[in-house]
């Protein structure tokens, strides 16, 4: 009864069903790196996809095998993550034991940790192998996935002819991400703003310290623009990223973005004090923004003049080869920010 996490050693296209996108990437060995054979991403109808769960799967399917046709991608072997309610990641301290007592002991006891009925989930375990008062001690992460919800996308999945080897959780990818592309030693918090949700992850040292996900993301700026002045949502997603001119409109809808903004900034400064008042000795060296939400304009210089710490965006593709002739490079720049959690899957199988 554990999550279908299997090993295989060749490279499978990673799959990132968020709530406003599909998001896709595949990478192949080149040298002793990687290089991108394809990315790319298709938008996803509304609804189809709320936290975390499958609501449409014949259209979410349809939209995924268009973004494979259209990026020639043959791979059958894919990997794709979940998220949201029904994902519950959680650190605990145990006594150390040998992996086979300590599965034994999470099974018994995984009702004490997480808030689900233990037959309803899979249930996955890593330990962390901390060490802590002499070795008597260890940190272990549990990852309890409700076992539907999971199903929902391996049943949609199949049902493409595709054929799920990974199931990755989007915090973790995109800690694998960030781990291929940036020193791993620093103090860091990951932030990743979608549409309908912000994932943060504070690092320490390379290992997870705090991890929340907040139901807040860029879908709020365009539902209050749509409210603001009755439009339709289609309208109001132009107006918030500018393809559509503002005109008169331009005032309120600076307004509606500074107090989602500053709301954003909140949460994200509730994480980090939560982080410097358990690693006093440790301080953040800086945050790393993803998801689309990301690149909101201004958010990343109100971040850093609210938290007082450089902020940037996440590139996942500093250490990846692409060919300038298949890959337009304005094209990865424009897209790096949402492409963080696909790559950290796509990245994934080459570790295990
Ligand atoms: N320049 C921009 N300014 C503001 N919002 C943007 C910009 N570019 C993209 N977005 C928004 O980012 C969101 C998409 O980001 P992303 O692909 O990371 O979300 P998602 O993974 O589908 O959502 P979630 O993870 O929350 O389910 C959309 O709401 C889109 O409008
Ligand atoms: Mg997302």
């Amino acid at each position: 009864m554990s999550l279908p996490f299997i090993s295989k050693n060749d490279l499978v296209a990673g799959i990132d069903i968020g709530s406003h996108a599909v998001k896709v990437c595949q990478l192949k060995r080149s040298g002793n790196g990687y290089s991108i054979v394809a990315l790319g991403s298709a938008v996803l109808p509304e609804g189809a996809v709320d936290d975390g769960s499958l609501n449409d799967p014949e259209i979410v399917g349809e939209v995924i095998s268009n973004l494979f046709r259209n990026l020639k991608l043959s791979n059958k072997k894919i990997g794709f993550s979940i998220s949201g309610y029904s994902v519950i990641v959680k650190k605990v301290n145990l006594e150390s034991m040998p992996d086979a007592k300590l599965e034994e002991h999470i099974m018994e006891e995984a009702e004490q940790y997480i808030p689900f009925d233990i037959e309803d989930v899979y249930l996955d375990f890593q330990d962390l192998k901390t060490g802590t008062e002499g070795g008597e001690r260890t940190d272990v992460m549990l990852v309890a996935a409700k076992k539907e919800i999971v199903d929902d996308y391996l049943e949609m999945l199949e049902g493409l002819n595709l054929k799920p080897v990974i199931v990755d959780v989007d915090g973790f990818a995109l800690e694998n991400t960030y781990e291929y592309n940036y020193q791993k030693t620093q103090n860091v918090g990951l932030i990743d703003i979608g549409a309908s949700k912000m994932n943060i992850n504070i690092l320490s040292n390379g290992t997870s310290v705090v991890a929340r996900d907040i139901i807040v993301g860029s879908r709020q700026l365009t539902e209050q623009i749509q409210n603001a002045f009755d439009l339709d949502f289609e309208e109001a997603e132009g107006l918030k990223l500018g393809s559509l001119p503002a005109g008169d409109k331009q005032q309120e809808i600076a307004e509606i973005f500074t107090t989602t903004c500053t709301q954003w900034v909140l949460e994200i400064k509730k994480a980090i004090d939560l982080y410097h008042s358990n690693h006093e000795d440790q301080p953040l060296t800086k945050l790393v923004l993803s998801g689309g939400g990301a690149k909101v304009n201004g958010l990343a210089d109100f971040l850093a003049r609210e938290t007082e710490l450089p902020v940037e965006l996440f590139n996942p593709f500093i250490n990846l080869r692409s060919k300038k002739k298949k890959i337009d490079a304005d094209y990865l720049d424009s897209v790096a920010p949402e492409m963080a959690i696909a790559t950290g899957i796509a990245l994934r199988s080459s570790n295990i």
